[in-house]
């Protein structure tokens, strides 16, 4: 039996634009999932308890589904298990193993559908294990591209390289396409994160973003301008100047609500930590609820938003410059 763990992330920038080709920086984040995984005779059996869904714990064997009878968990749960479903496909053919049998425990100190990269990286410390139990051990680039592998088989071929390439690296990366790489020099970035308890529907916020970009040259203009914020906070990352990354991450969070995948909530949460004196705040993944992300090295935006009406929960998650890791 082995267990894996992989970090969340946040976008520093460049979310949306990312989607026509602009660059993008993803960070990994210090709140981790875990998966342990032990090789059984046959067939998959996946245990999933605490995904900040009141603890349920999950049975799942093959295709026979026995989720509990929870509305607004199911279809969290039944998209985690699509994940390790197709996870487990990598293994085997990592492995060169296509009847390997696995029994799967998942813990998760990620908010699940909320922007910072649940499922990214379940998928990578699932595949981590997985192929560990088999003895097999593979360079974090290769779990990059099997678990973007297993994005794209469960989002239809919906998925950027950004999630998982974040988690299965850590640190800062910039993400253009398909090219994926770390940005060096960079060692500390202290993130405070609001999170409204919500989550906003990815595919509809692409797909507005999509058509405004389409109607309306100034709107394929704001997404161009976000691809010049990235690459203005490249060359300001690992230079130390937070002042002007923040300067930049308020300008990030301005067009992207220009765009409308800003929401009330997350407006809310970015002004209280901009007026709690955080150097910047900007909402992070596709928007319209879920999480927000500010720059702060005290206490006080993090203390300010714990008292903001619509913060669910308020939590510091730093830089993580470890990406997957045995545990
Ligand atoms: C969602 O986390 C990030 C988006 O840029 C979509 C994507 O890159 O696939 C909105």
């Amino acid at each position: 039996m082995v267990t894996s763990s992989a970090p969340g992330k946040v976008y520093l920038f460049g979310e949306h634009a990312v989607v026509y080709g602009e660059p993008a920086v993803p960070c990994a984040i210090e709140r981790r999932a875990r998966v342990t995984a032990e090789e059984i005779d046959e067939g998959l059996v996946v245990h999933a308890e605490d995904l900040k869904l009141d603890g349920f714990t999950v049975e799942y064997t093959g295709d026979s589904t026995d989720l509990p009878d929870v509305d607004a968990a199911k279809p969290l749960l039944e998209a985690s298990m699509g994940y390790i479903n197709e996870a487990v496909t990598q293994v085997r053919d990592a492995a060169g193993a296509p009847d390997a049998g696995f029994e799967i425990w998942i813990e998760s100190d990620i908010p699940l559908g909320a922007g910072l990269g649940s499922s990214a990286a379940v998928a990578v410390a699932a595949i981590d294990a997985g192929c560990r139990e088999l003895g097999v051990e593979l360079d974090p680039e290769d779990i990059a591209d099997r678990a973007y592998q297993v994005e794209a088989a469960v989002q239809d071929g919906e998925a950027s390289r950004a999630d998982t390439f974040c988690s299965a690296m850590g640190g800062a990366v910039r993400v253009e396409g398909d090219d994926c790489r770390r940005v060096g020099g960079v060692e500390h970035l202290p993130f405070v994160i609001g999170y409204d308890g919500g989550a906003g529907d990815t595919g509809a916020l692409v797909a507005g973003v999509r058509a405004l970009r389409g109607e309306y040259d100034f709107a394929a203009d704001t997404v161009g301008a976000i691809g010049d914020i990235v690459r203005e906070g490249e060359s300001v990352l690992g230079t130390g100047d937070t002042e002007t990354l923040g300067e930049l991450m308020n300008f990030n969070h301005g067009l992207l609500a220009a765009l409308g995948v800003s929401s009330r909530s997350l407006d809310t949460m970015v002004w209280a930590a901009r007026d709690a004196g955080a150097v910047g705040a900007k909402l992070t993944g596709a928007g319209g609820g879920g999480c927000i992300v500010a720059l702060d090295e005290t206490d006080a935006a993090l203390t300010a938003l714990r008292y903001t009406p619509g913060c669910d929960e308020a939590f510091r998650a730093a830089l993580d410059t470890e990406g997957v890791r045995a545990e």
